[in-house]
């Protein structure tokens, strides 16, 4: 039962369509006032009348039937009751028919969008300041798939520039294939910070480093092999956190792959005459845009960050036909991809809307920060298993008991990480707290994952779900029922806004009145109508909070 088409449809006004209307009913904020509710300043201009005055109007015309209850106006917003019984056992019936698929749309079907995230460089740590492209990133390919759109997700991987001649340049001096077999992405590190403080001695050192750049730019054999080595060793080792966070990508396209792919970019460029020079560089001029110039090339003629990213998105739209190419990346680097859609819009492709930065904030240890160069960063695996650790030592404390212990902290561990860097509104800094992650009260993931078993202990209580259509609702009862109801919209609102956080909230808030429930209601001892009805609810908060953690890229666990 869709109540707002229906609403809408009953509505029948003049001048209005009904999948107008339909877009203006909301969900008011506070299940006293109604289930639903049209605020009529929406229609105040079109119908020429005060908001107050069309409430009024609308309600005397109103009929309630068998799903609206009530209709009532109240300070220019037009409040619906609907029939409160019908609407559960309807939802619940659909809730757990749907099971895993509970959720889901196909609103996205036939559209393509292109998700760019995680998008780290080669060679160089994967540290918690990519935490939050990577899980945001992450939960919106699992979020746009679920609502049935075509996802590409892609690492445009930082695999270009100086700093890979400086790499070879350090590996010459002070390792060995055998040290970085051995010593992996840390061996790596260790030498690229030996290499600027030894540069900063021996200003010859980056002369030889743009030397081997220039090698590997030109194909030398020897020079593309320790760079193919470089990538491959980062990459295993990154793949091993991407699959503890449960993160995937269908295209690992970096910046070196569009080597042969800026030609045409900056050609179209120059015929359609964009191009100035200044100081020797091409650039593009956007003072009239209130931004500085797009630095196109170099003097020496070598191509810069938004060069590779217009020749990027020129591939993306030709190879995928996206609808919507979503870039994940910090704010800081919010100047840059206002340059380059301008750019873009400039050469007439009108497509340039199409492109979104999804700006996040920072992320910091809740003891001091970090940077590449000085050598002292905070792994991103560091933080993983610390987290997984701590979450071990909980359960012992807890639970010492509990079979496979390892299994759960692991789920628990990884689980608080996520759930911690999308929990807030995603352009704020975070500080990260292992303690605050890993809190059983709060809002945090043990919360969450703490609800889903005791809805599986409930579940194991109650055996088989019997008839369970013919009991009155309490509040307590209901409140949950609504809350499972909203589900739906916040999964589309998260992909609208590009806010997964929008399901941590969600997450919480249904685990939340789902436990007040559970301390205010009998349910395995119950009388058999009532066992029933309250067993279904819980096997659709079952359902309900494990899909929400599932698009969030978390795991959830039988028993805690
Ligand atoms: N590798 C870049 C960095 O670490 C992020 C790349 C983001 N994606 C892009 N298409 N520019 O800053």
């Amino acid at each position: 039962m869709d109540y707002r088409k229906h609403i809408s449809q009953k509505l029948n006004i003049d001048g209005v369509s009904a999948e107008q209307l339909c877009s203006f009913i909301e969900i008011p904020p506070n299940n006293d006032m109604g289930d639903f509710a049209l605020p009529c300043f929406k229609l105040s201009k079109i119908l020429r009348n005060s908001p107050v005055k069309i409430a009024e109007d609308l309600k005397n015309a109103f009929v309630v039937d068998e799903y609206i209850s009530e209709c009532s106006a109240v300070n220019g917003y037009l409040n619906f009751k609907i029939n409160r019984k019908g609407f559960a056992f309807n939802l619940i019936e659909k809730i757990l028919n749907a099971g895993d698929a509970y959720g889901s749309a196909e609103i996205g079907k036939g559209k393509t969008v292109c998700i760019d995230y995680s998008s780290i460089n080669i060679a160089k740590p994967f540290h918690i300041g990519h935490l939050s492209t990577t899980v945001i990133g992450s939960a919106l390919c699992k979020i746009y798939r679920f609502l049935g759109y075509k996802v590409v997700g892609i690492n445009h991987l930082g695999d270009y520039g100086t700093q890979f001649g400086k790499l070879i340049v350090a590996y010459k001096k002070w390792s060995s294939e055998e040290q970085v077999k051995e010593g992996r992405l840390k061996e790596l590190t260790r030498i690229y910070v030996k290499y600027h403080d030894e540069a900063k001695l021996d200003p010859t050192m980056d002369d030889m480093a743009r030397r081997y750049f220039k090698l590997i730019e030109d194909g030398d054999e020897e020079s593309n092999k320790l760079f193919e080595m470089f990538k491959k060793i980062t990459l295993e080792e990154v793949d091993k956190i991407y699959k503890l966070l449960n993160v995937e990508f269908d295209s690992y396209a970096g910046e070196s792959f569009y080597n042969d792919k800026m030609a045409p970019v900056v050609n179209e460029l120059k015929e359609k005459g964009l191009m100035k020079t200044s100081d020797g560089a091409s650039i593009v001029d956007l003072e009239e845009y209130g931004m500085s110039p797009c630095l196109i090339l170099k003097s020496d003629g070598s191509s810069l960050y938004a060069t590779r990213d217009m020749a990027a998105a020129v591939y993306r739209k030709n190879t995928y036909n996206f609808d919507k190419c979503l870039y994940v990346v910090a704010y800081q680097q919010n100047l840059h991809f206002k340059q380059f859609f301008k750019v873009l819009e400039l050469m007439g492709k009108e497509w340039a809307k199409d492109l979104v930065h999804v700006a996040y904030g920072m992320v910091s240890l809740e003891s001091g920060s970090m940077s590449t160069r000085s050598g002292n960063v905070v792994l991103l695996e560091d933080v993983i298993n610390k987290t997984i650790e701590k979450a071990y030592k909980v359960i012992e404390e807890k639970n010492p008991e509990l079979q496979d212990k390892e299994t759960i902290a692991k789920a628990v561990g990884t689980g608080a990480v996520i759930f911690g860097a999308l929990c807030n509104n995603k352009i704020k800094d975070i500080v990260f707290s292992y303690d605050r992650v890993l809190s059983f009260e709060g809002e945090t993931c043990p919360y969450v994952q703490y609800t889903v078993a005791r809805c599986n202990s409930v579940i194991a209580k109650c055996g088989e779900l019997g008839d369970f259509k013919k009991v009155e609702m309490n509040d307590d009862e209901y409140a949950v029922i609504a809350e499972l109801g909203k589900f739906e919209e916040i999964i589309k609102a998260s992909a609208e806004k590009y806010e997964p956080s929008l399901v941590t909230r969600y997450a919480i808030d249904l685990a939340t009145v789902f436990n007040k429930f559970y301390m205010n209601c009998k349910i395995a001892v119950a009388e058999e109508d009532v066992k029933n009805f309250r067993l279904s609810i819980t096997k659709a908060v079952k359902i309900t909070l494990t899909n929400a953690l599932t698009l969030l890229g978390i795991e959830t666990v039988e028993q805690m």
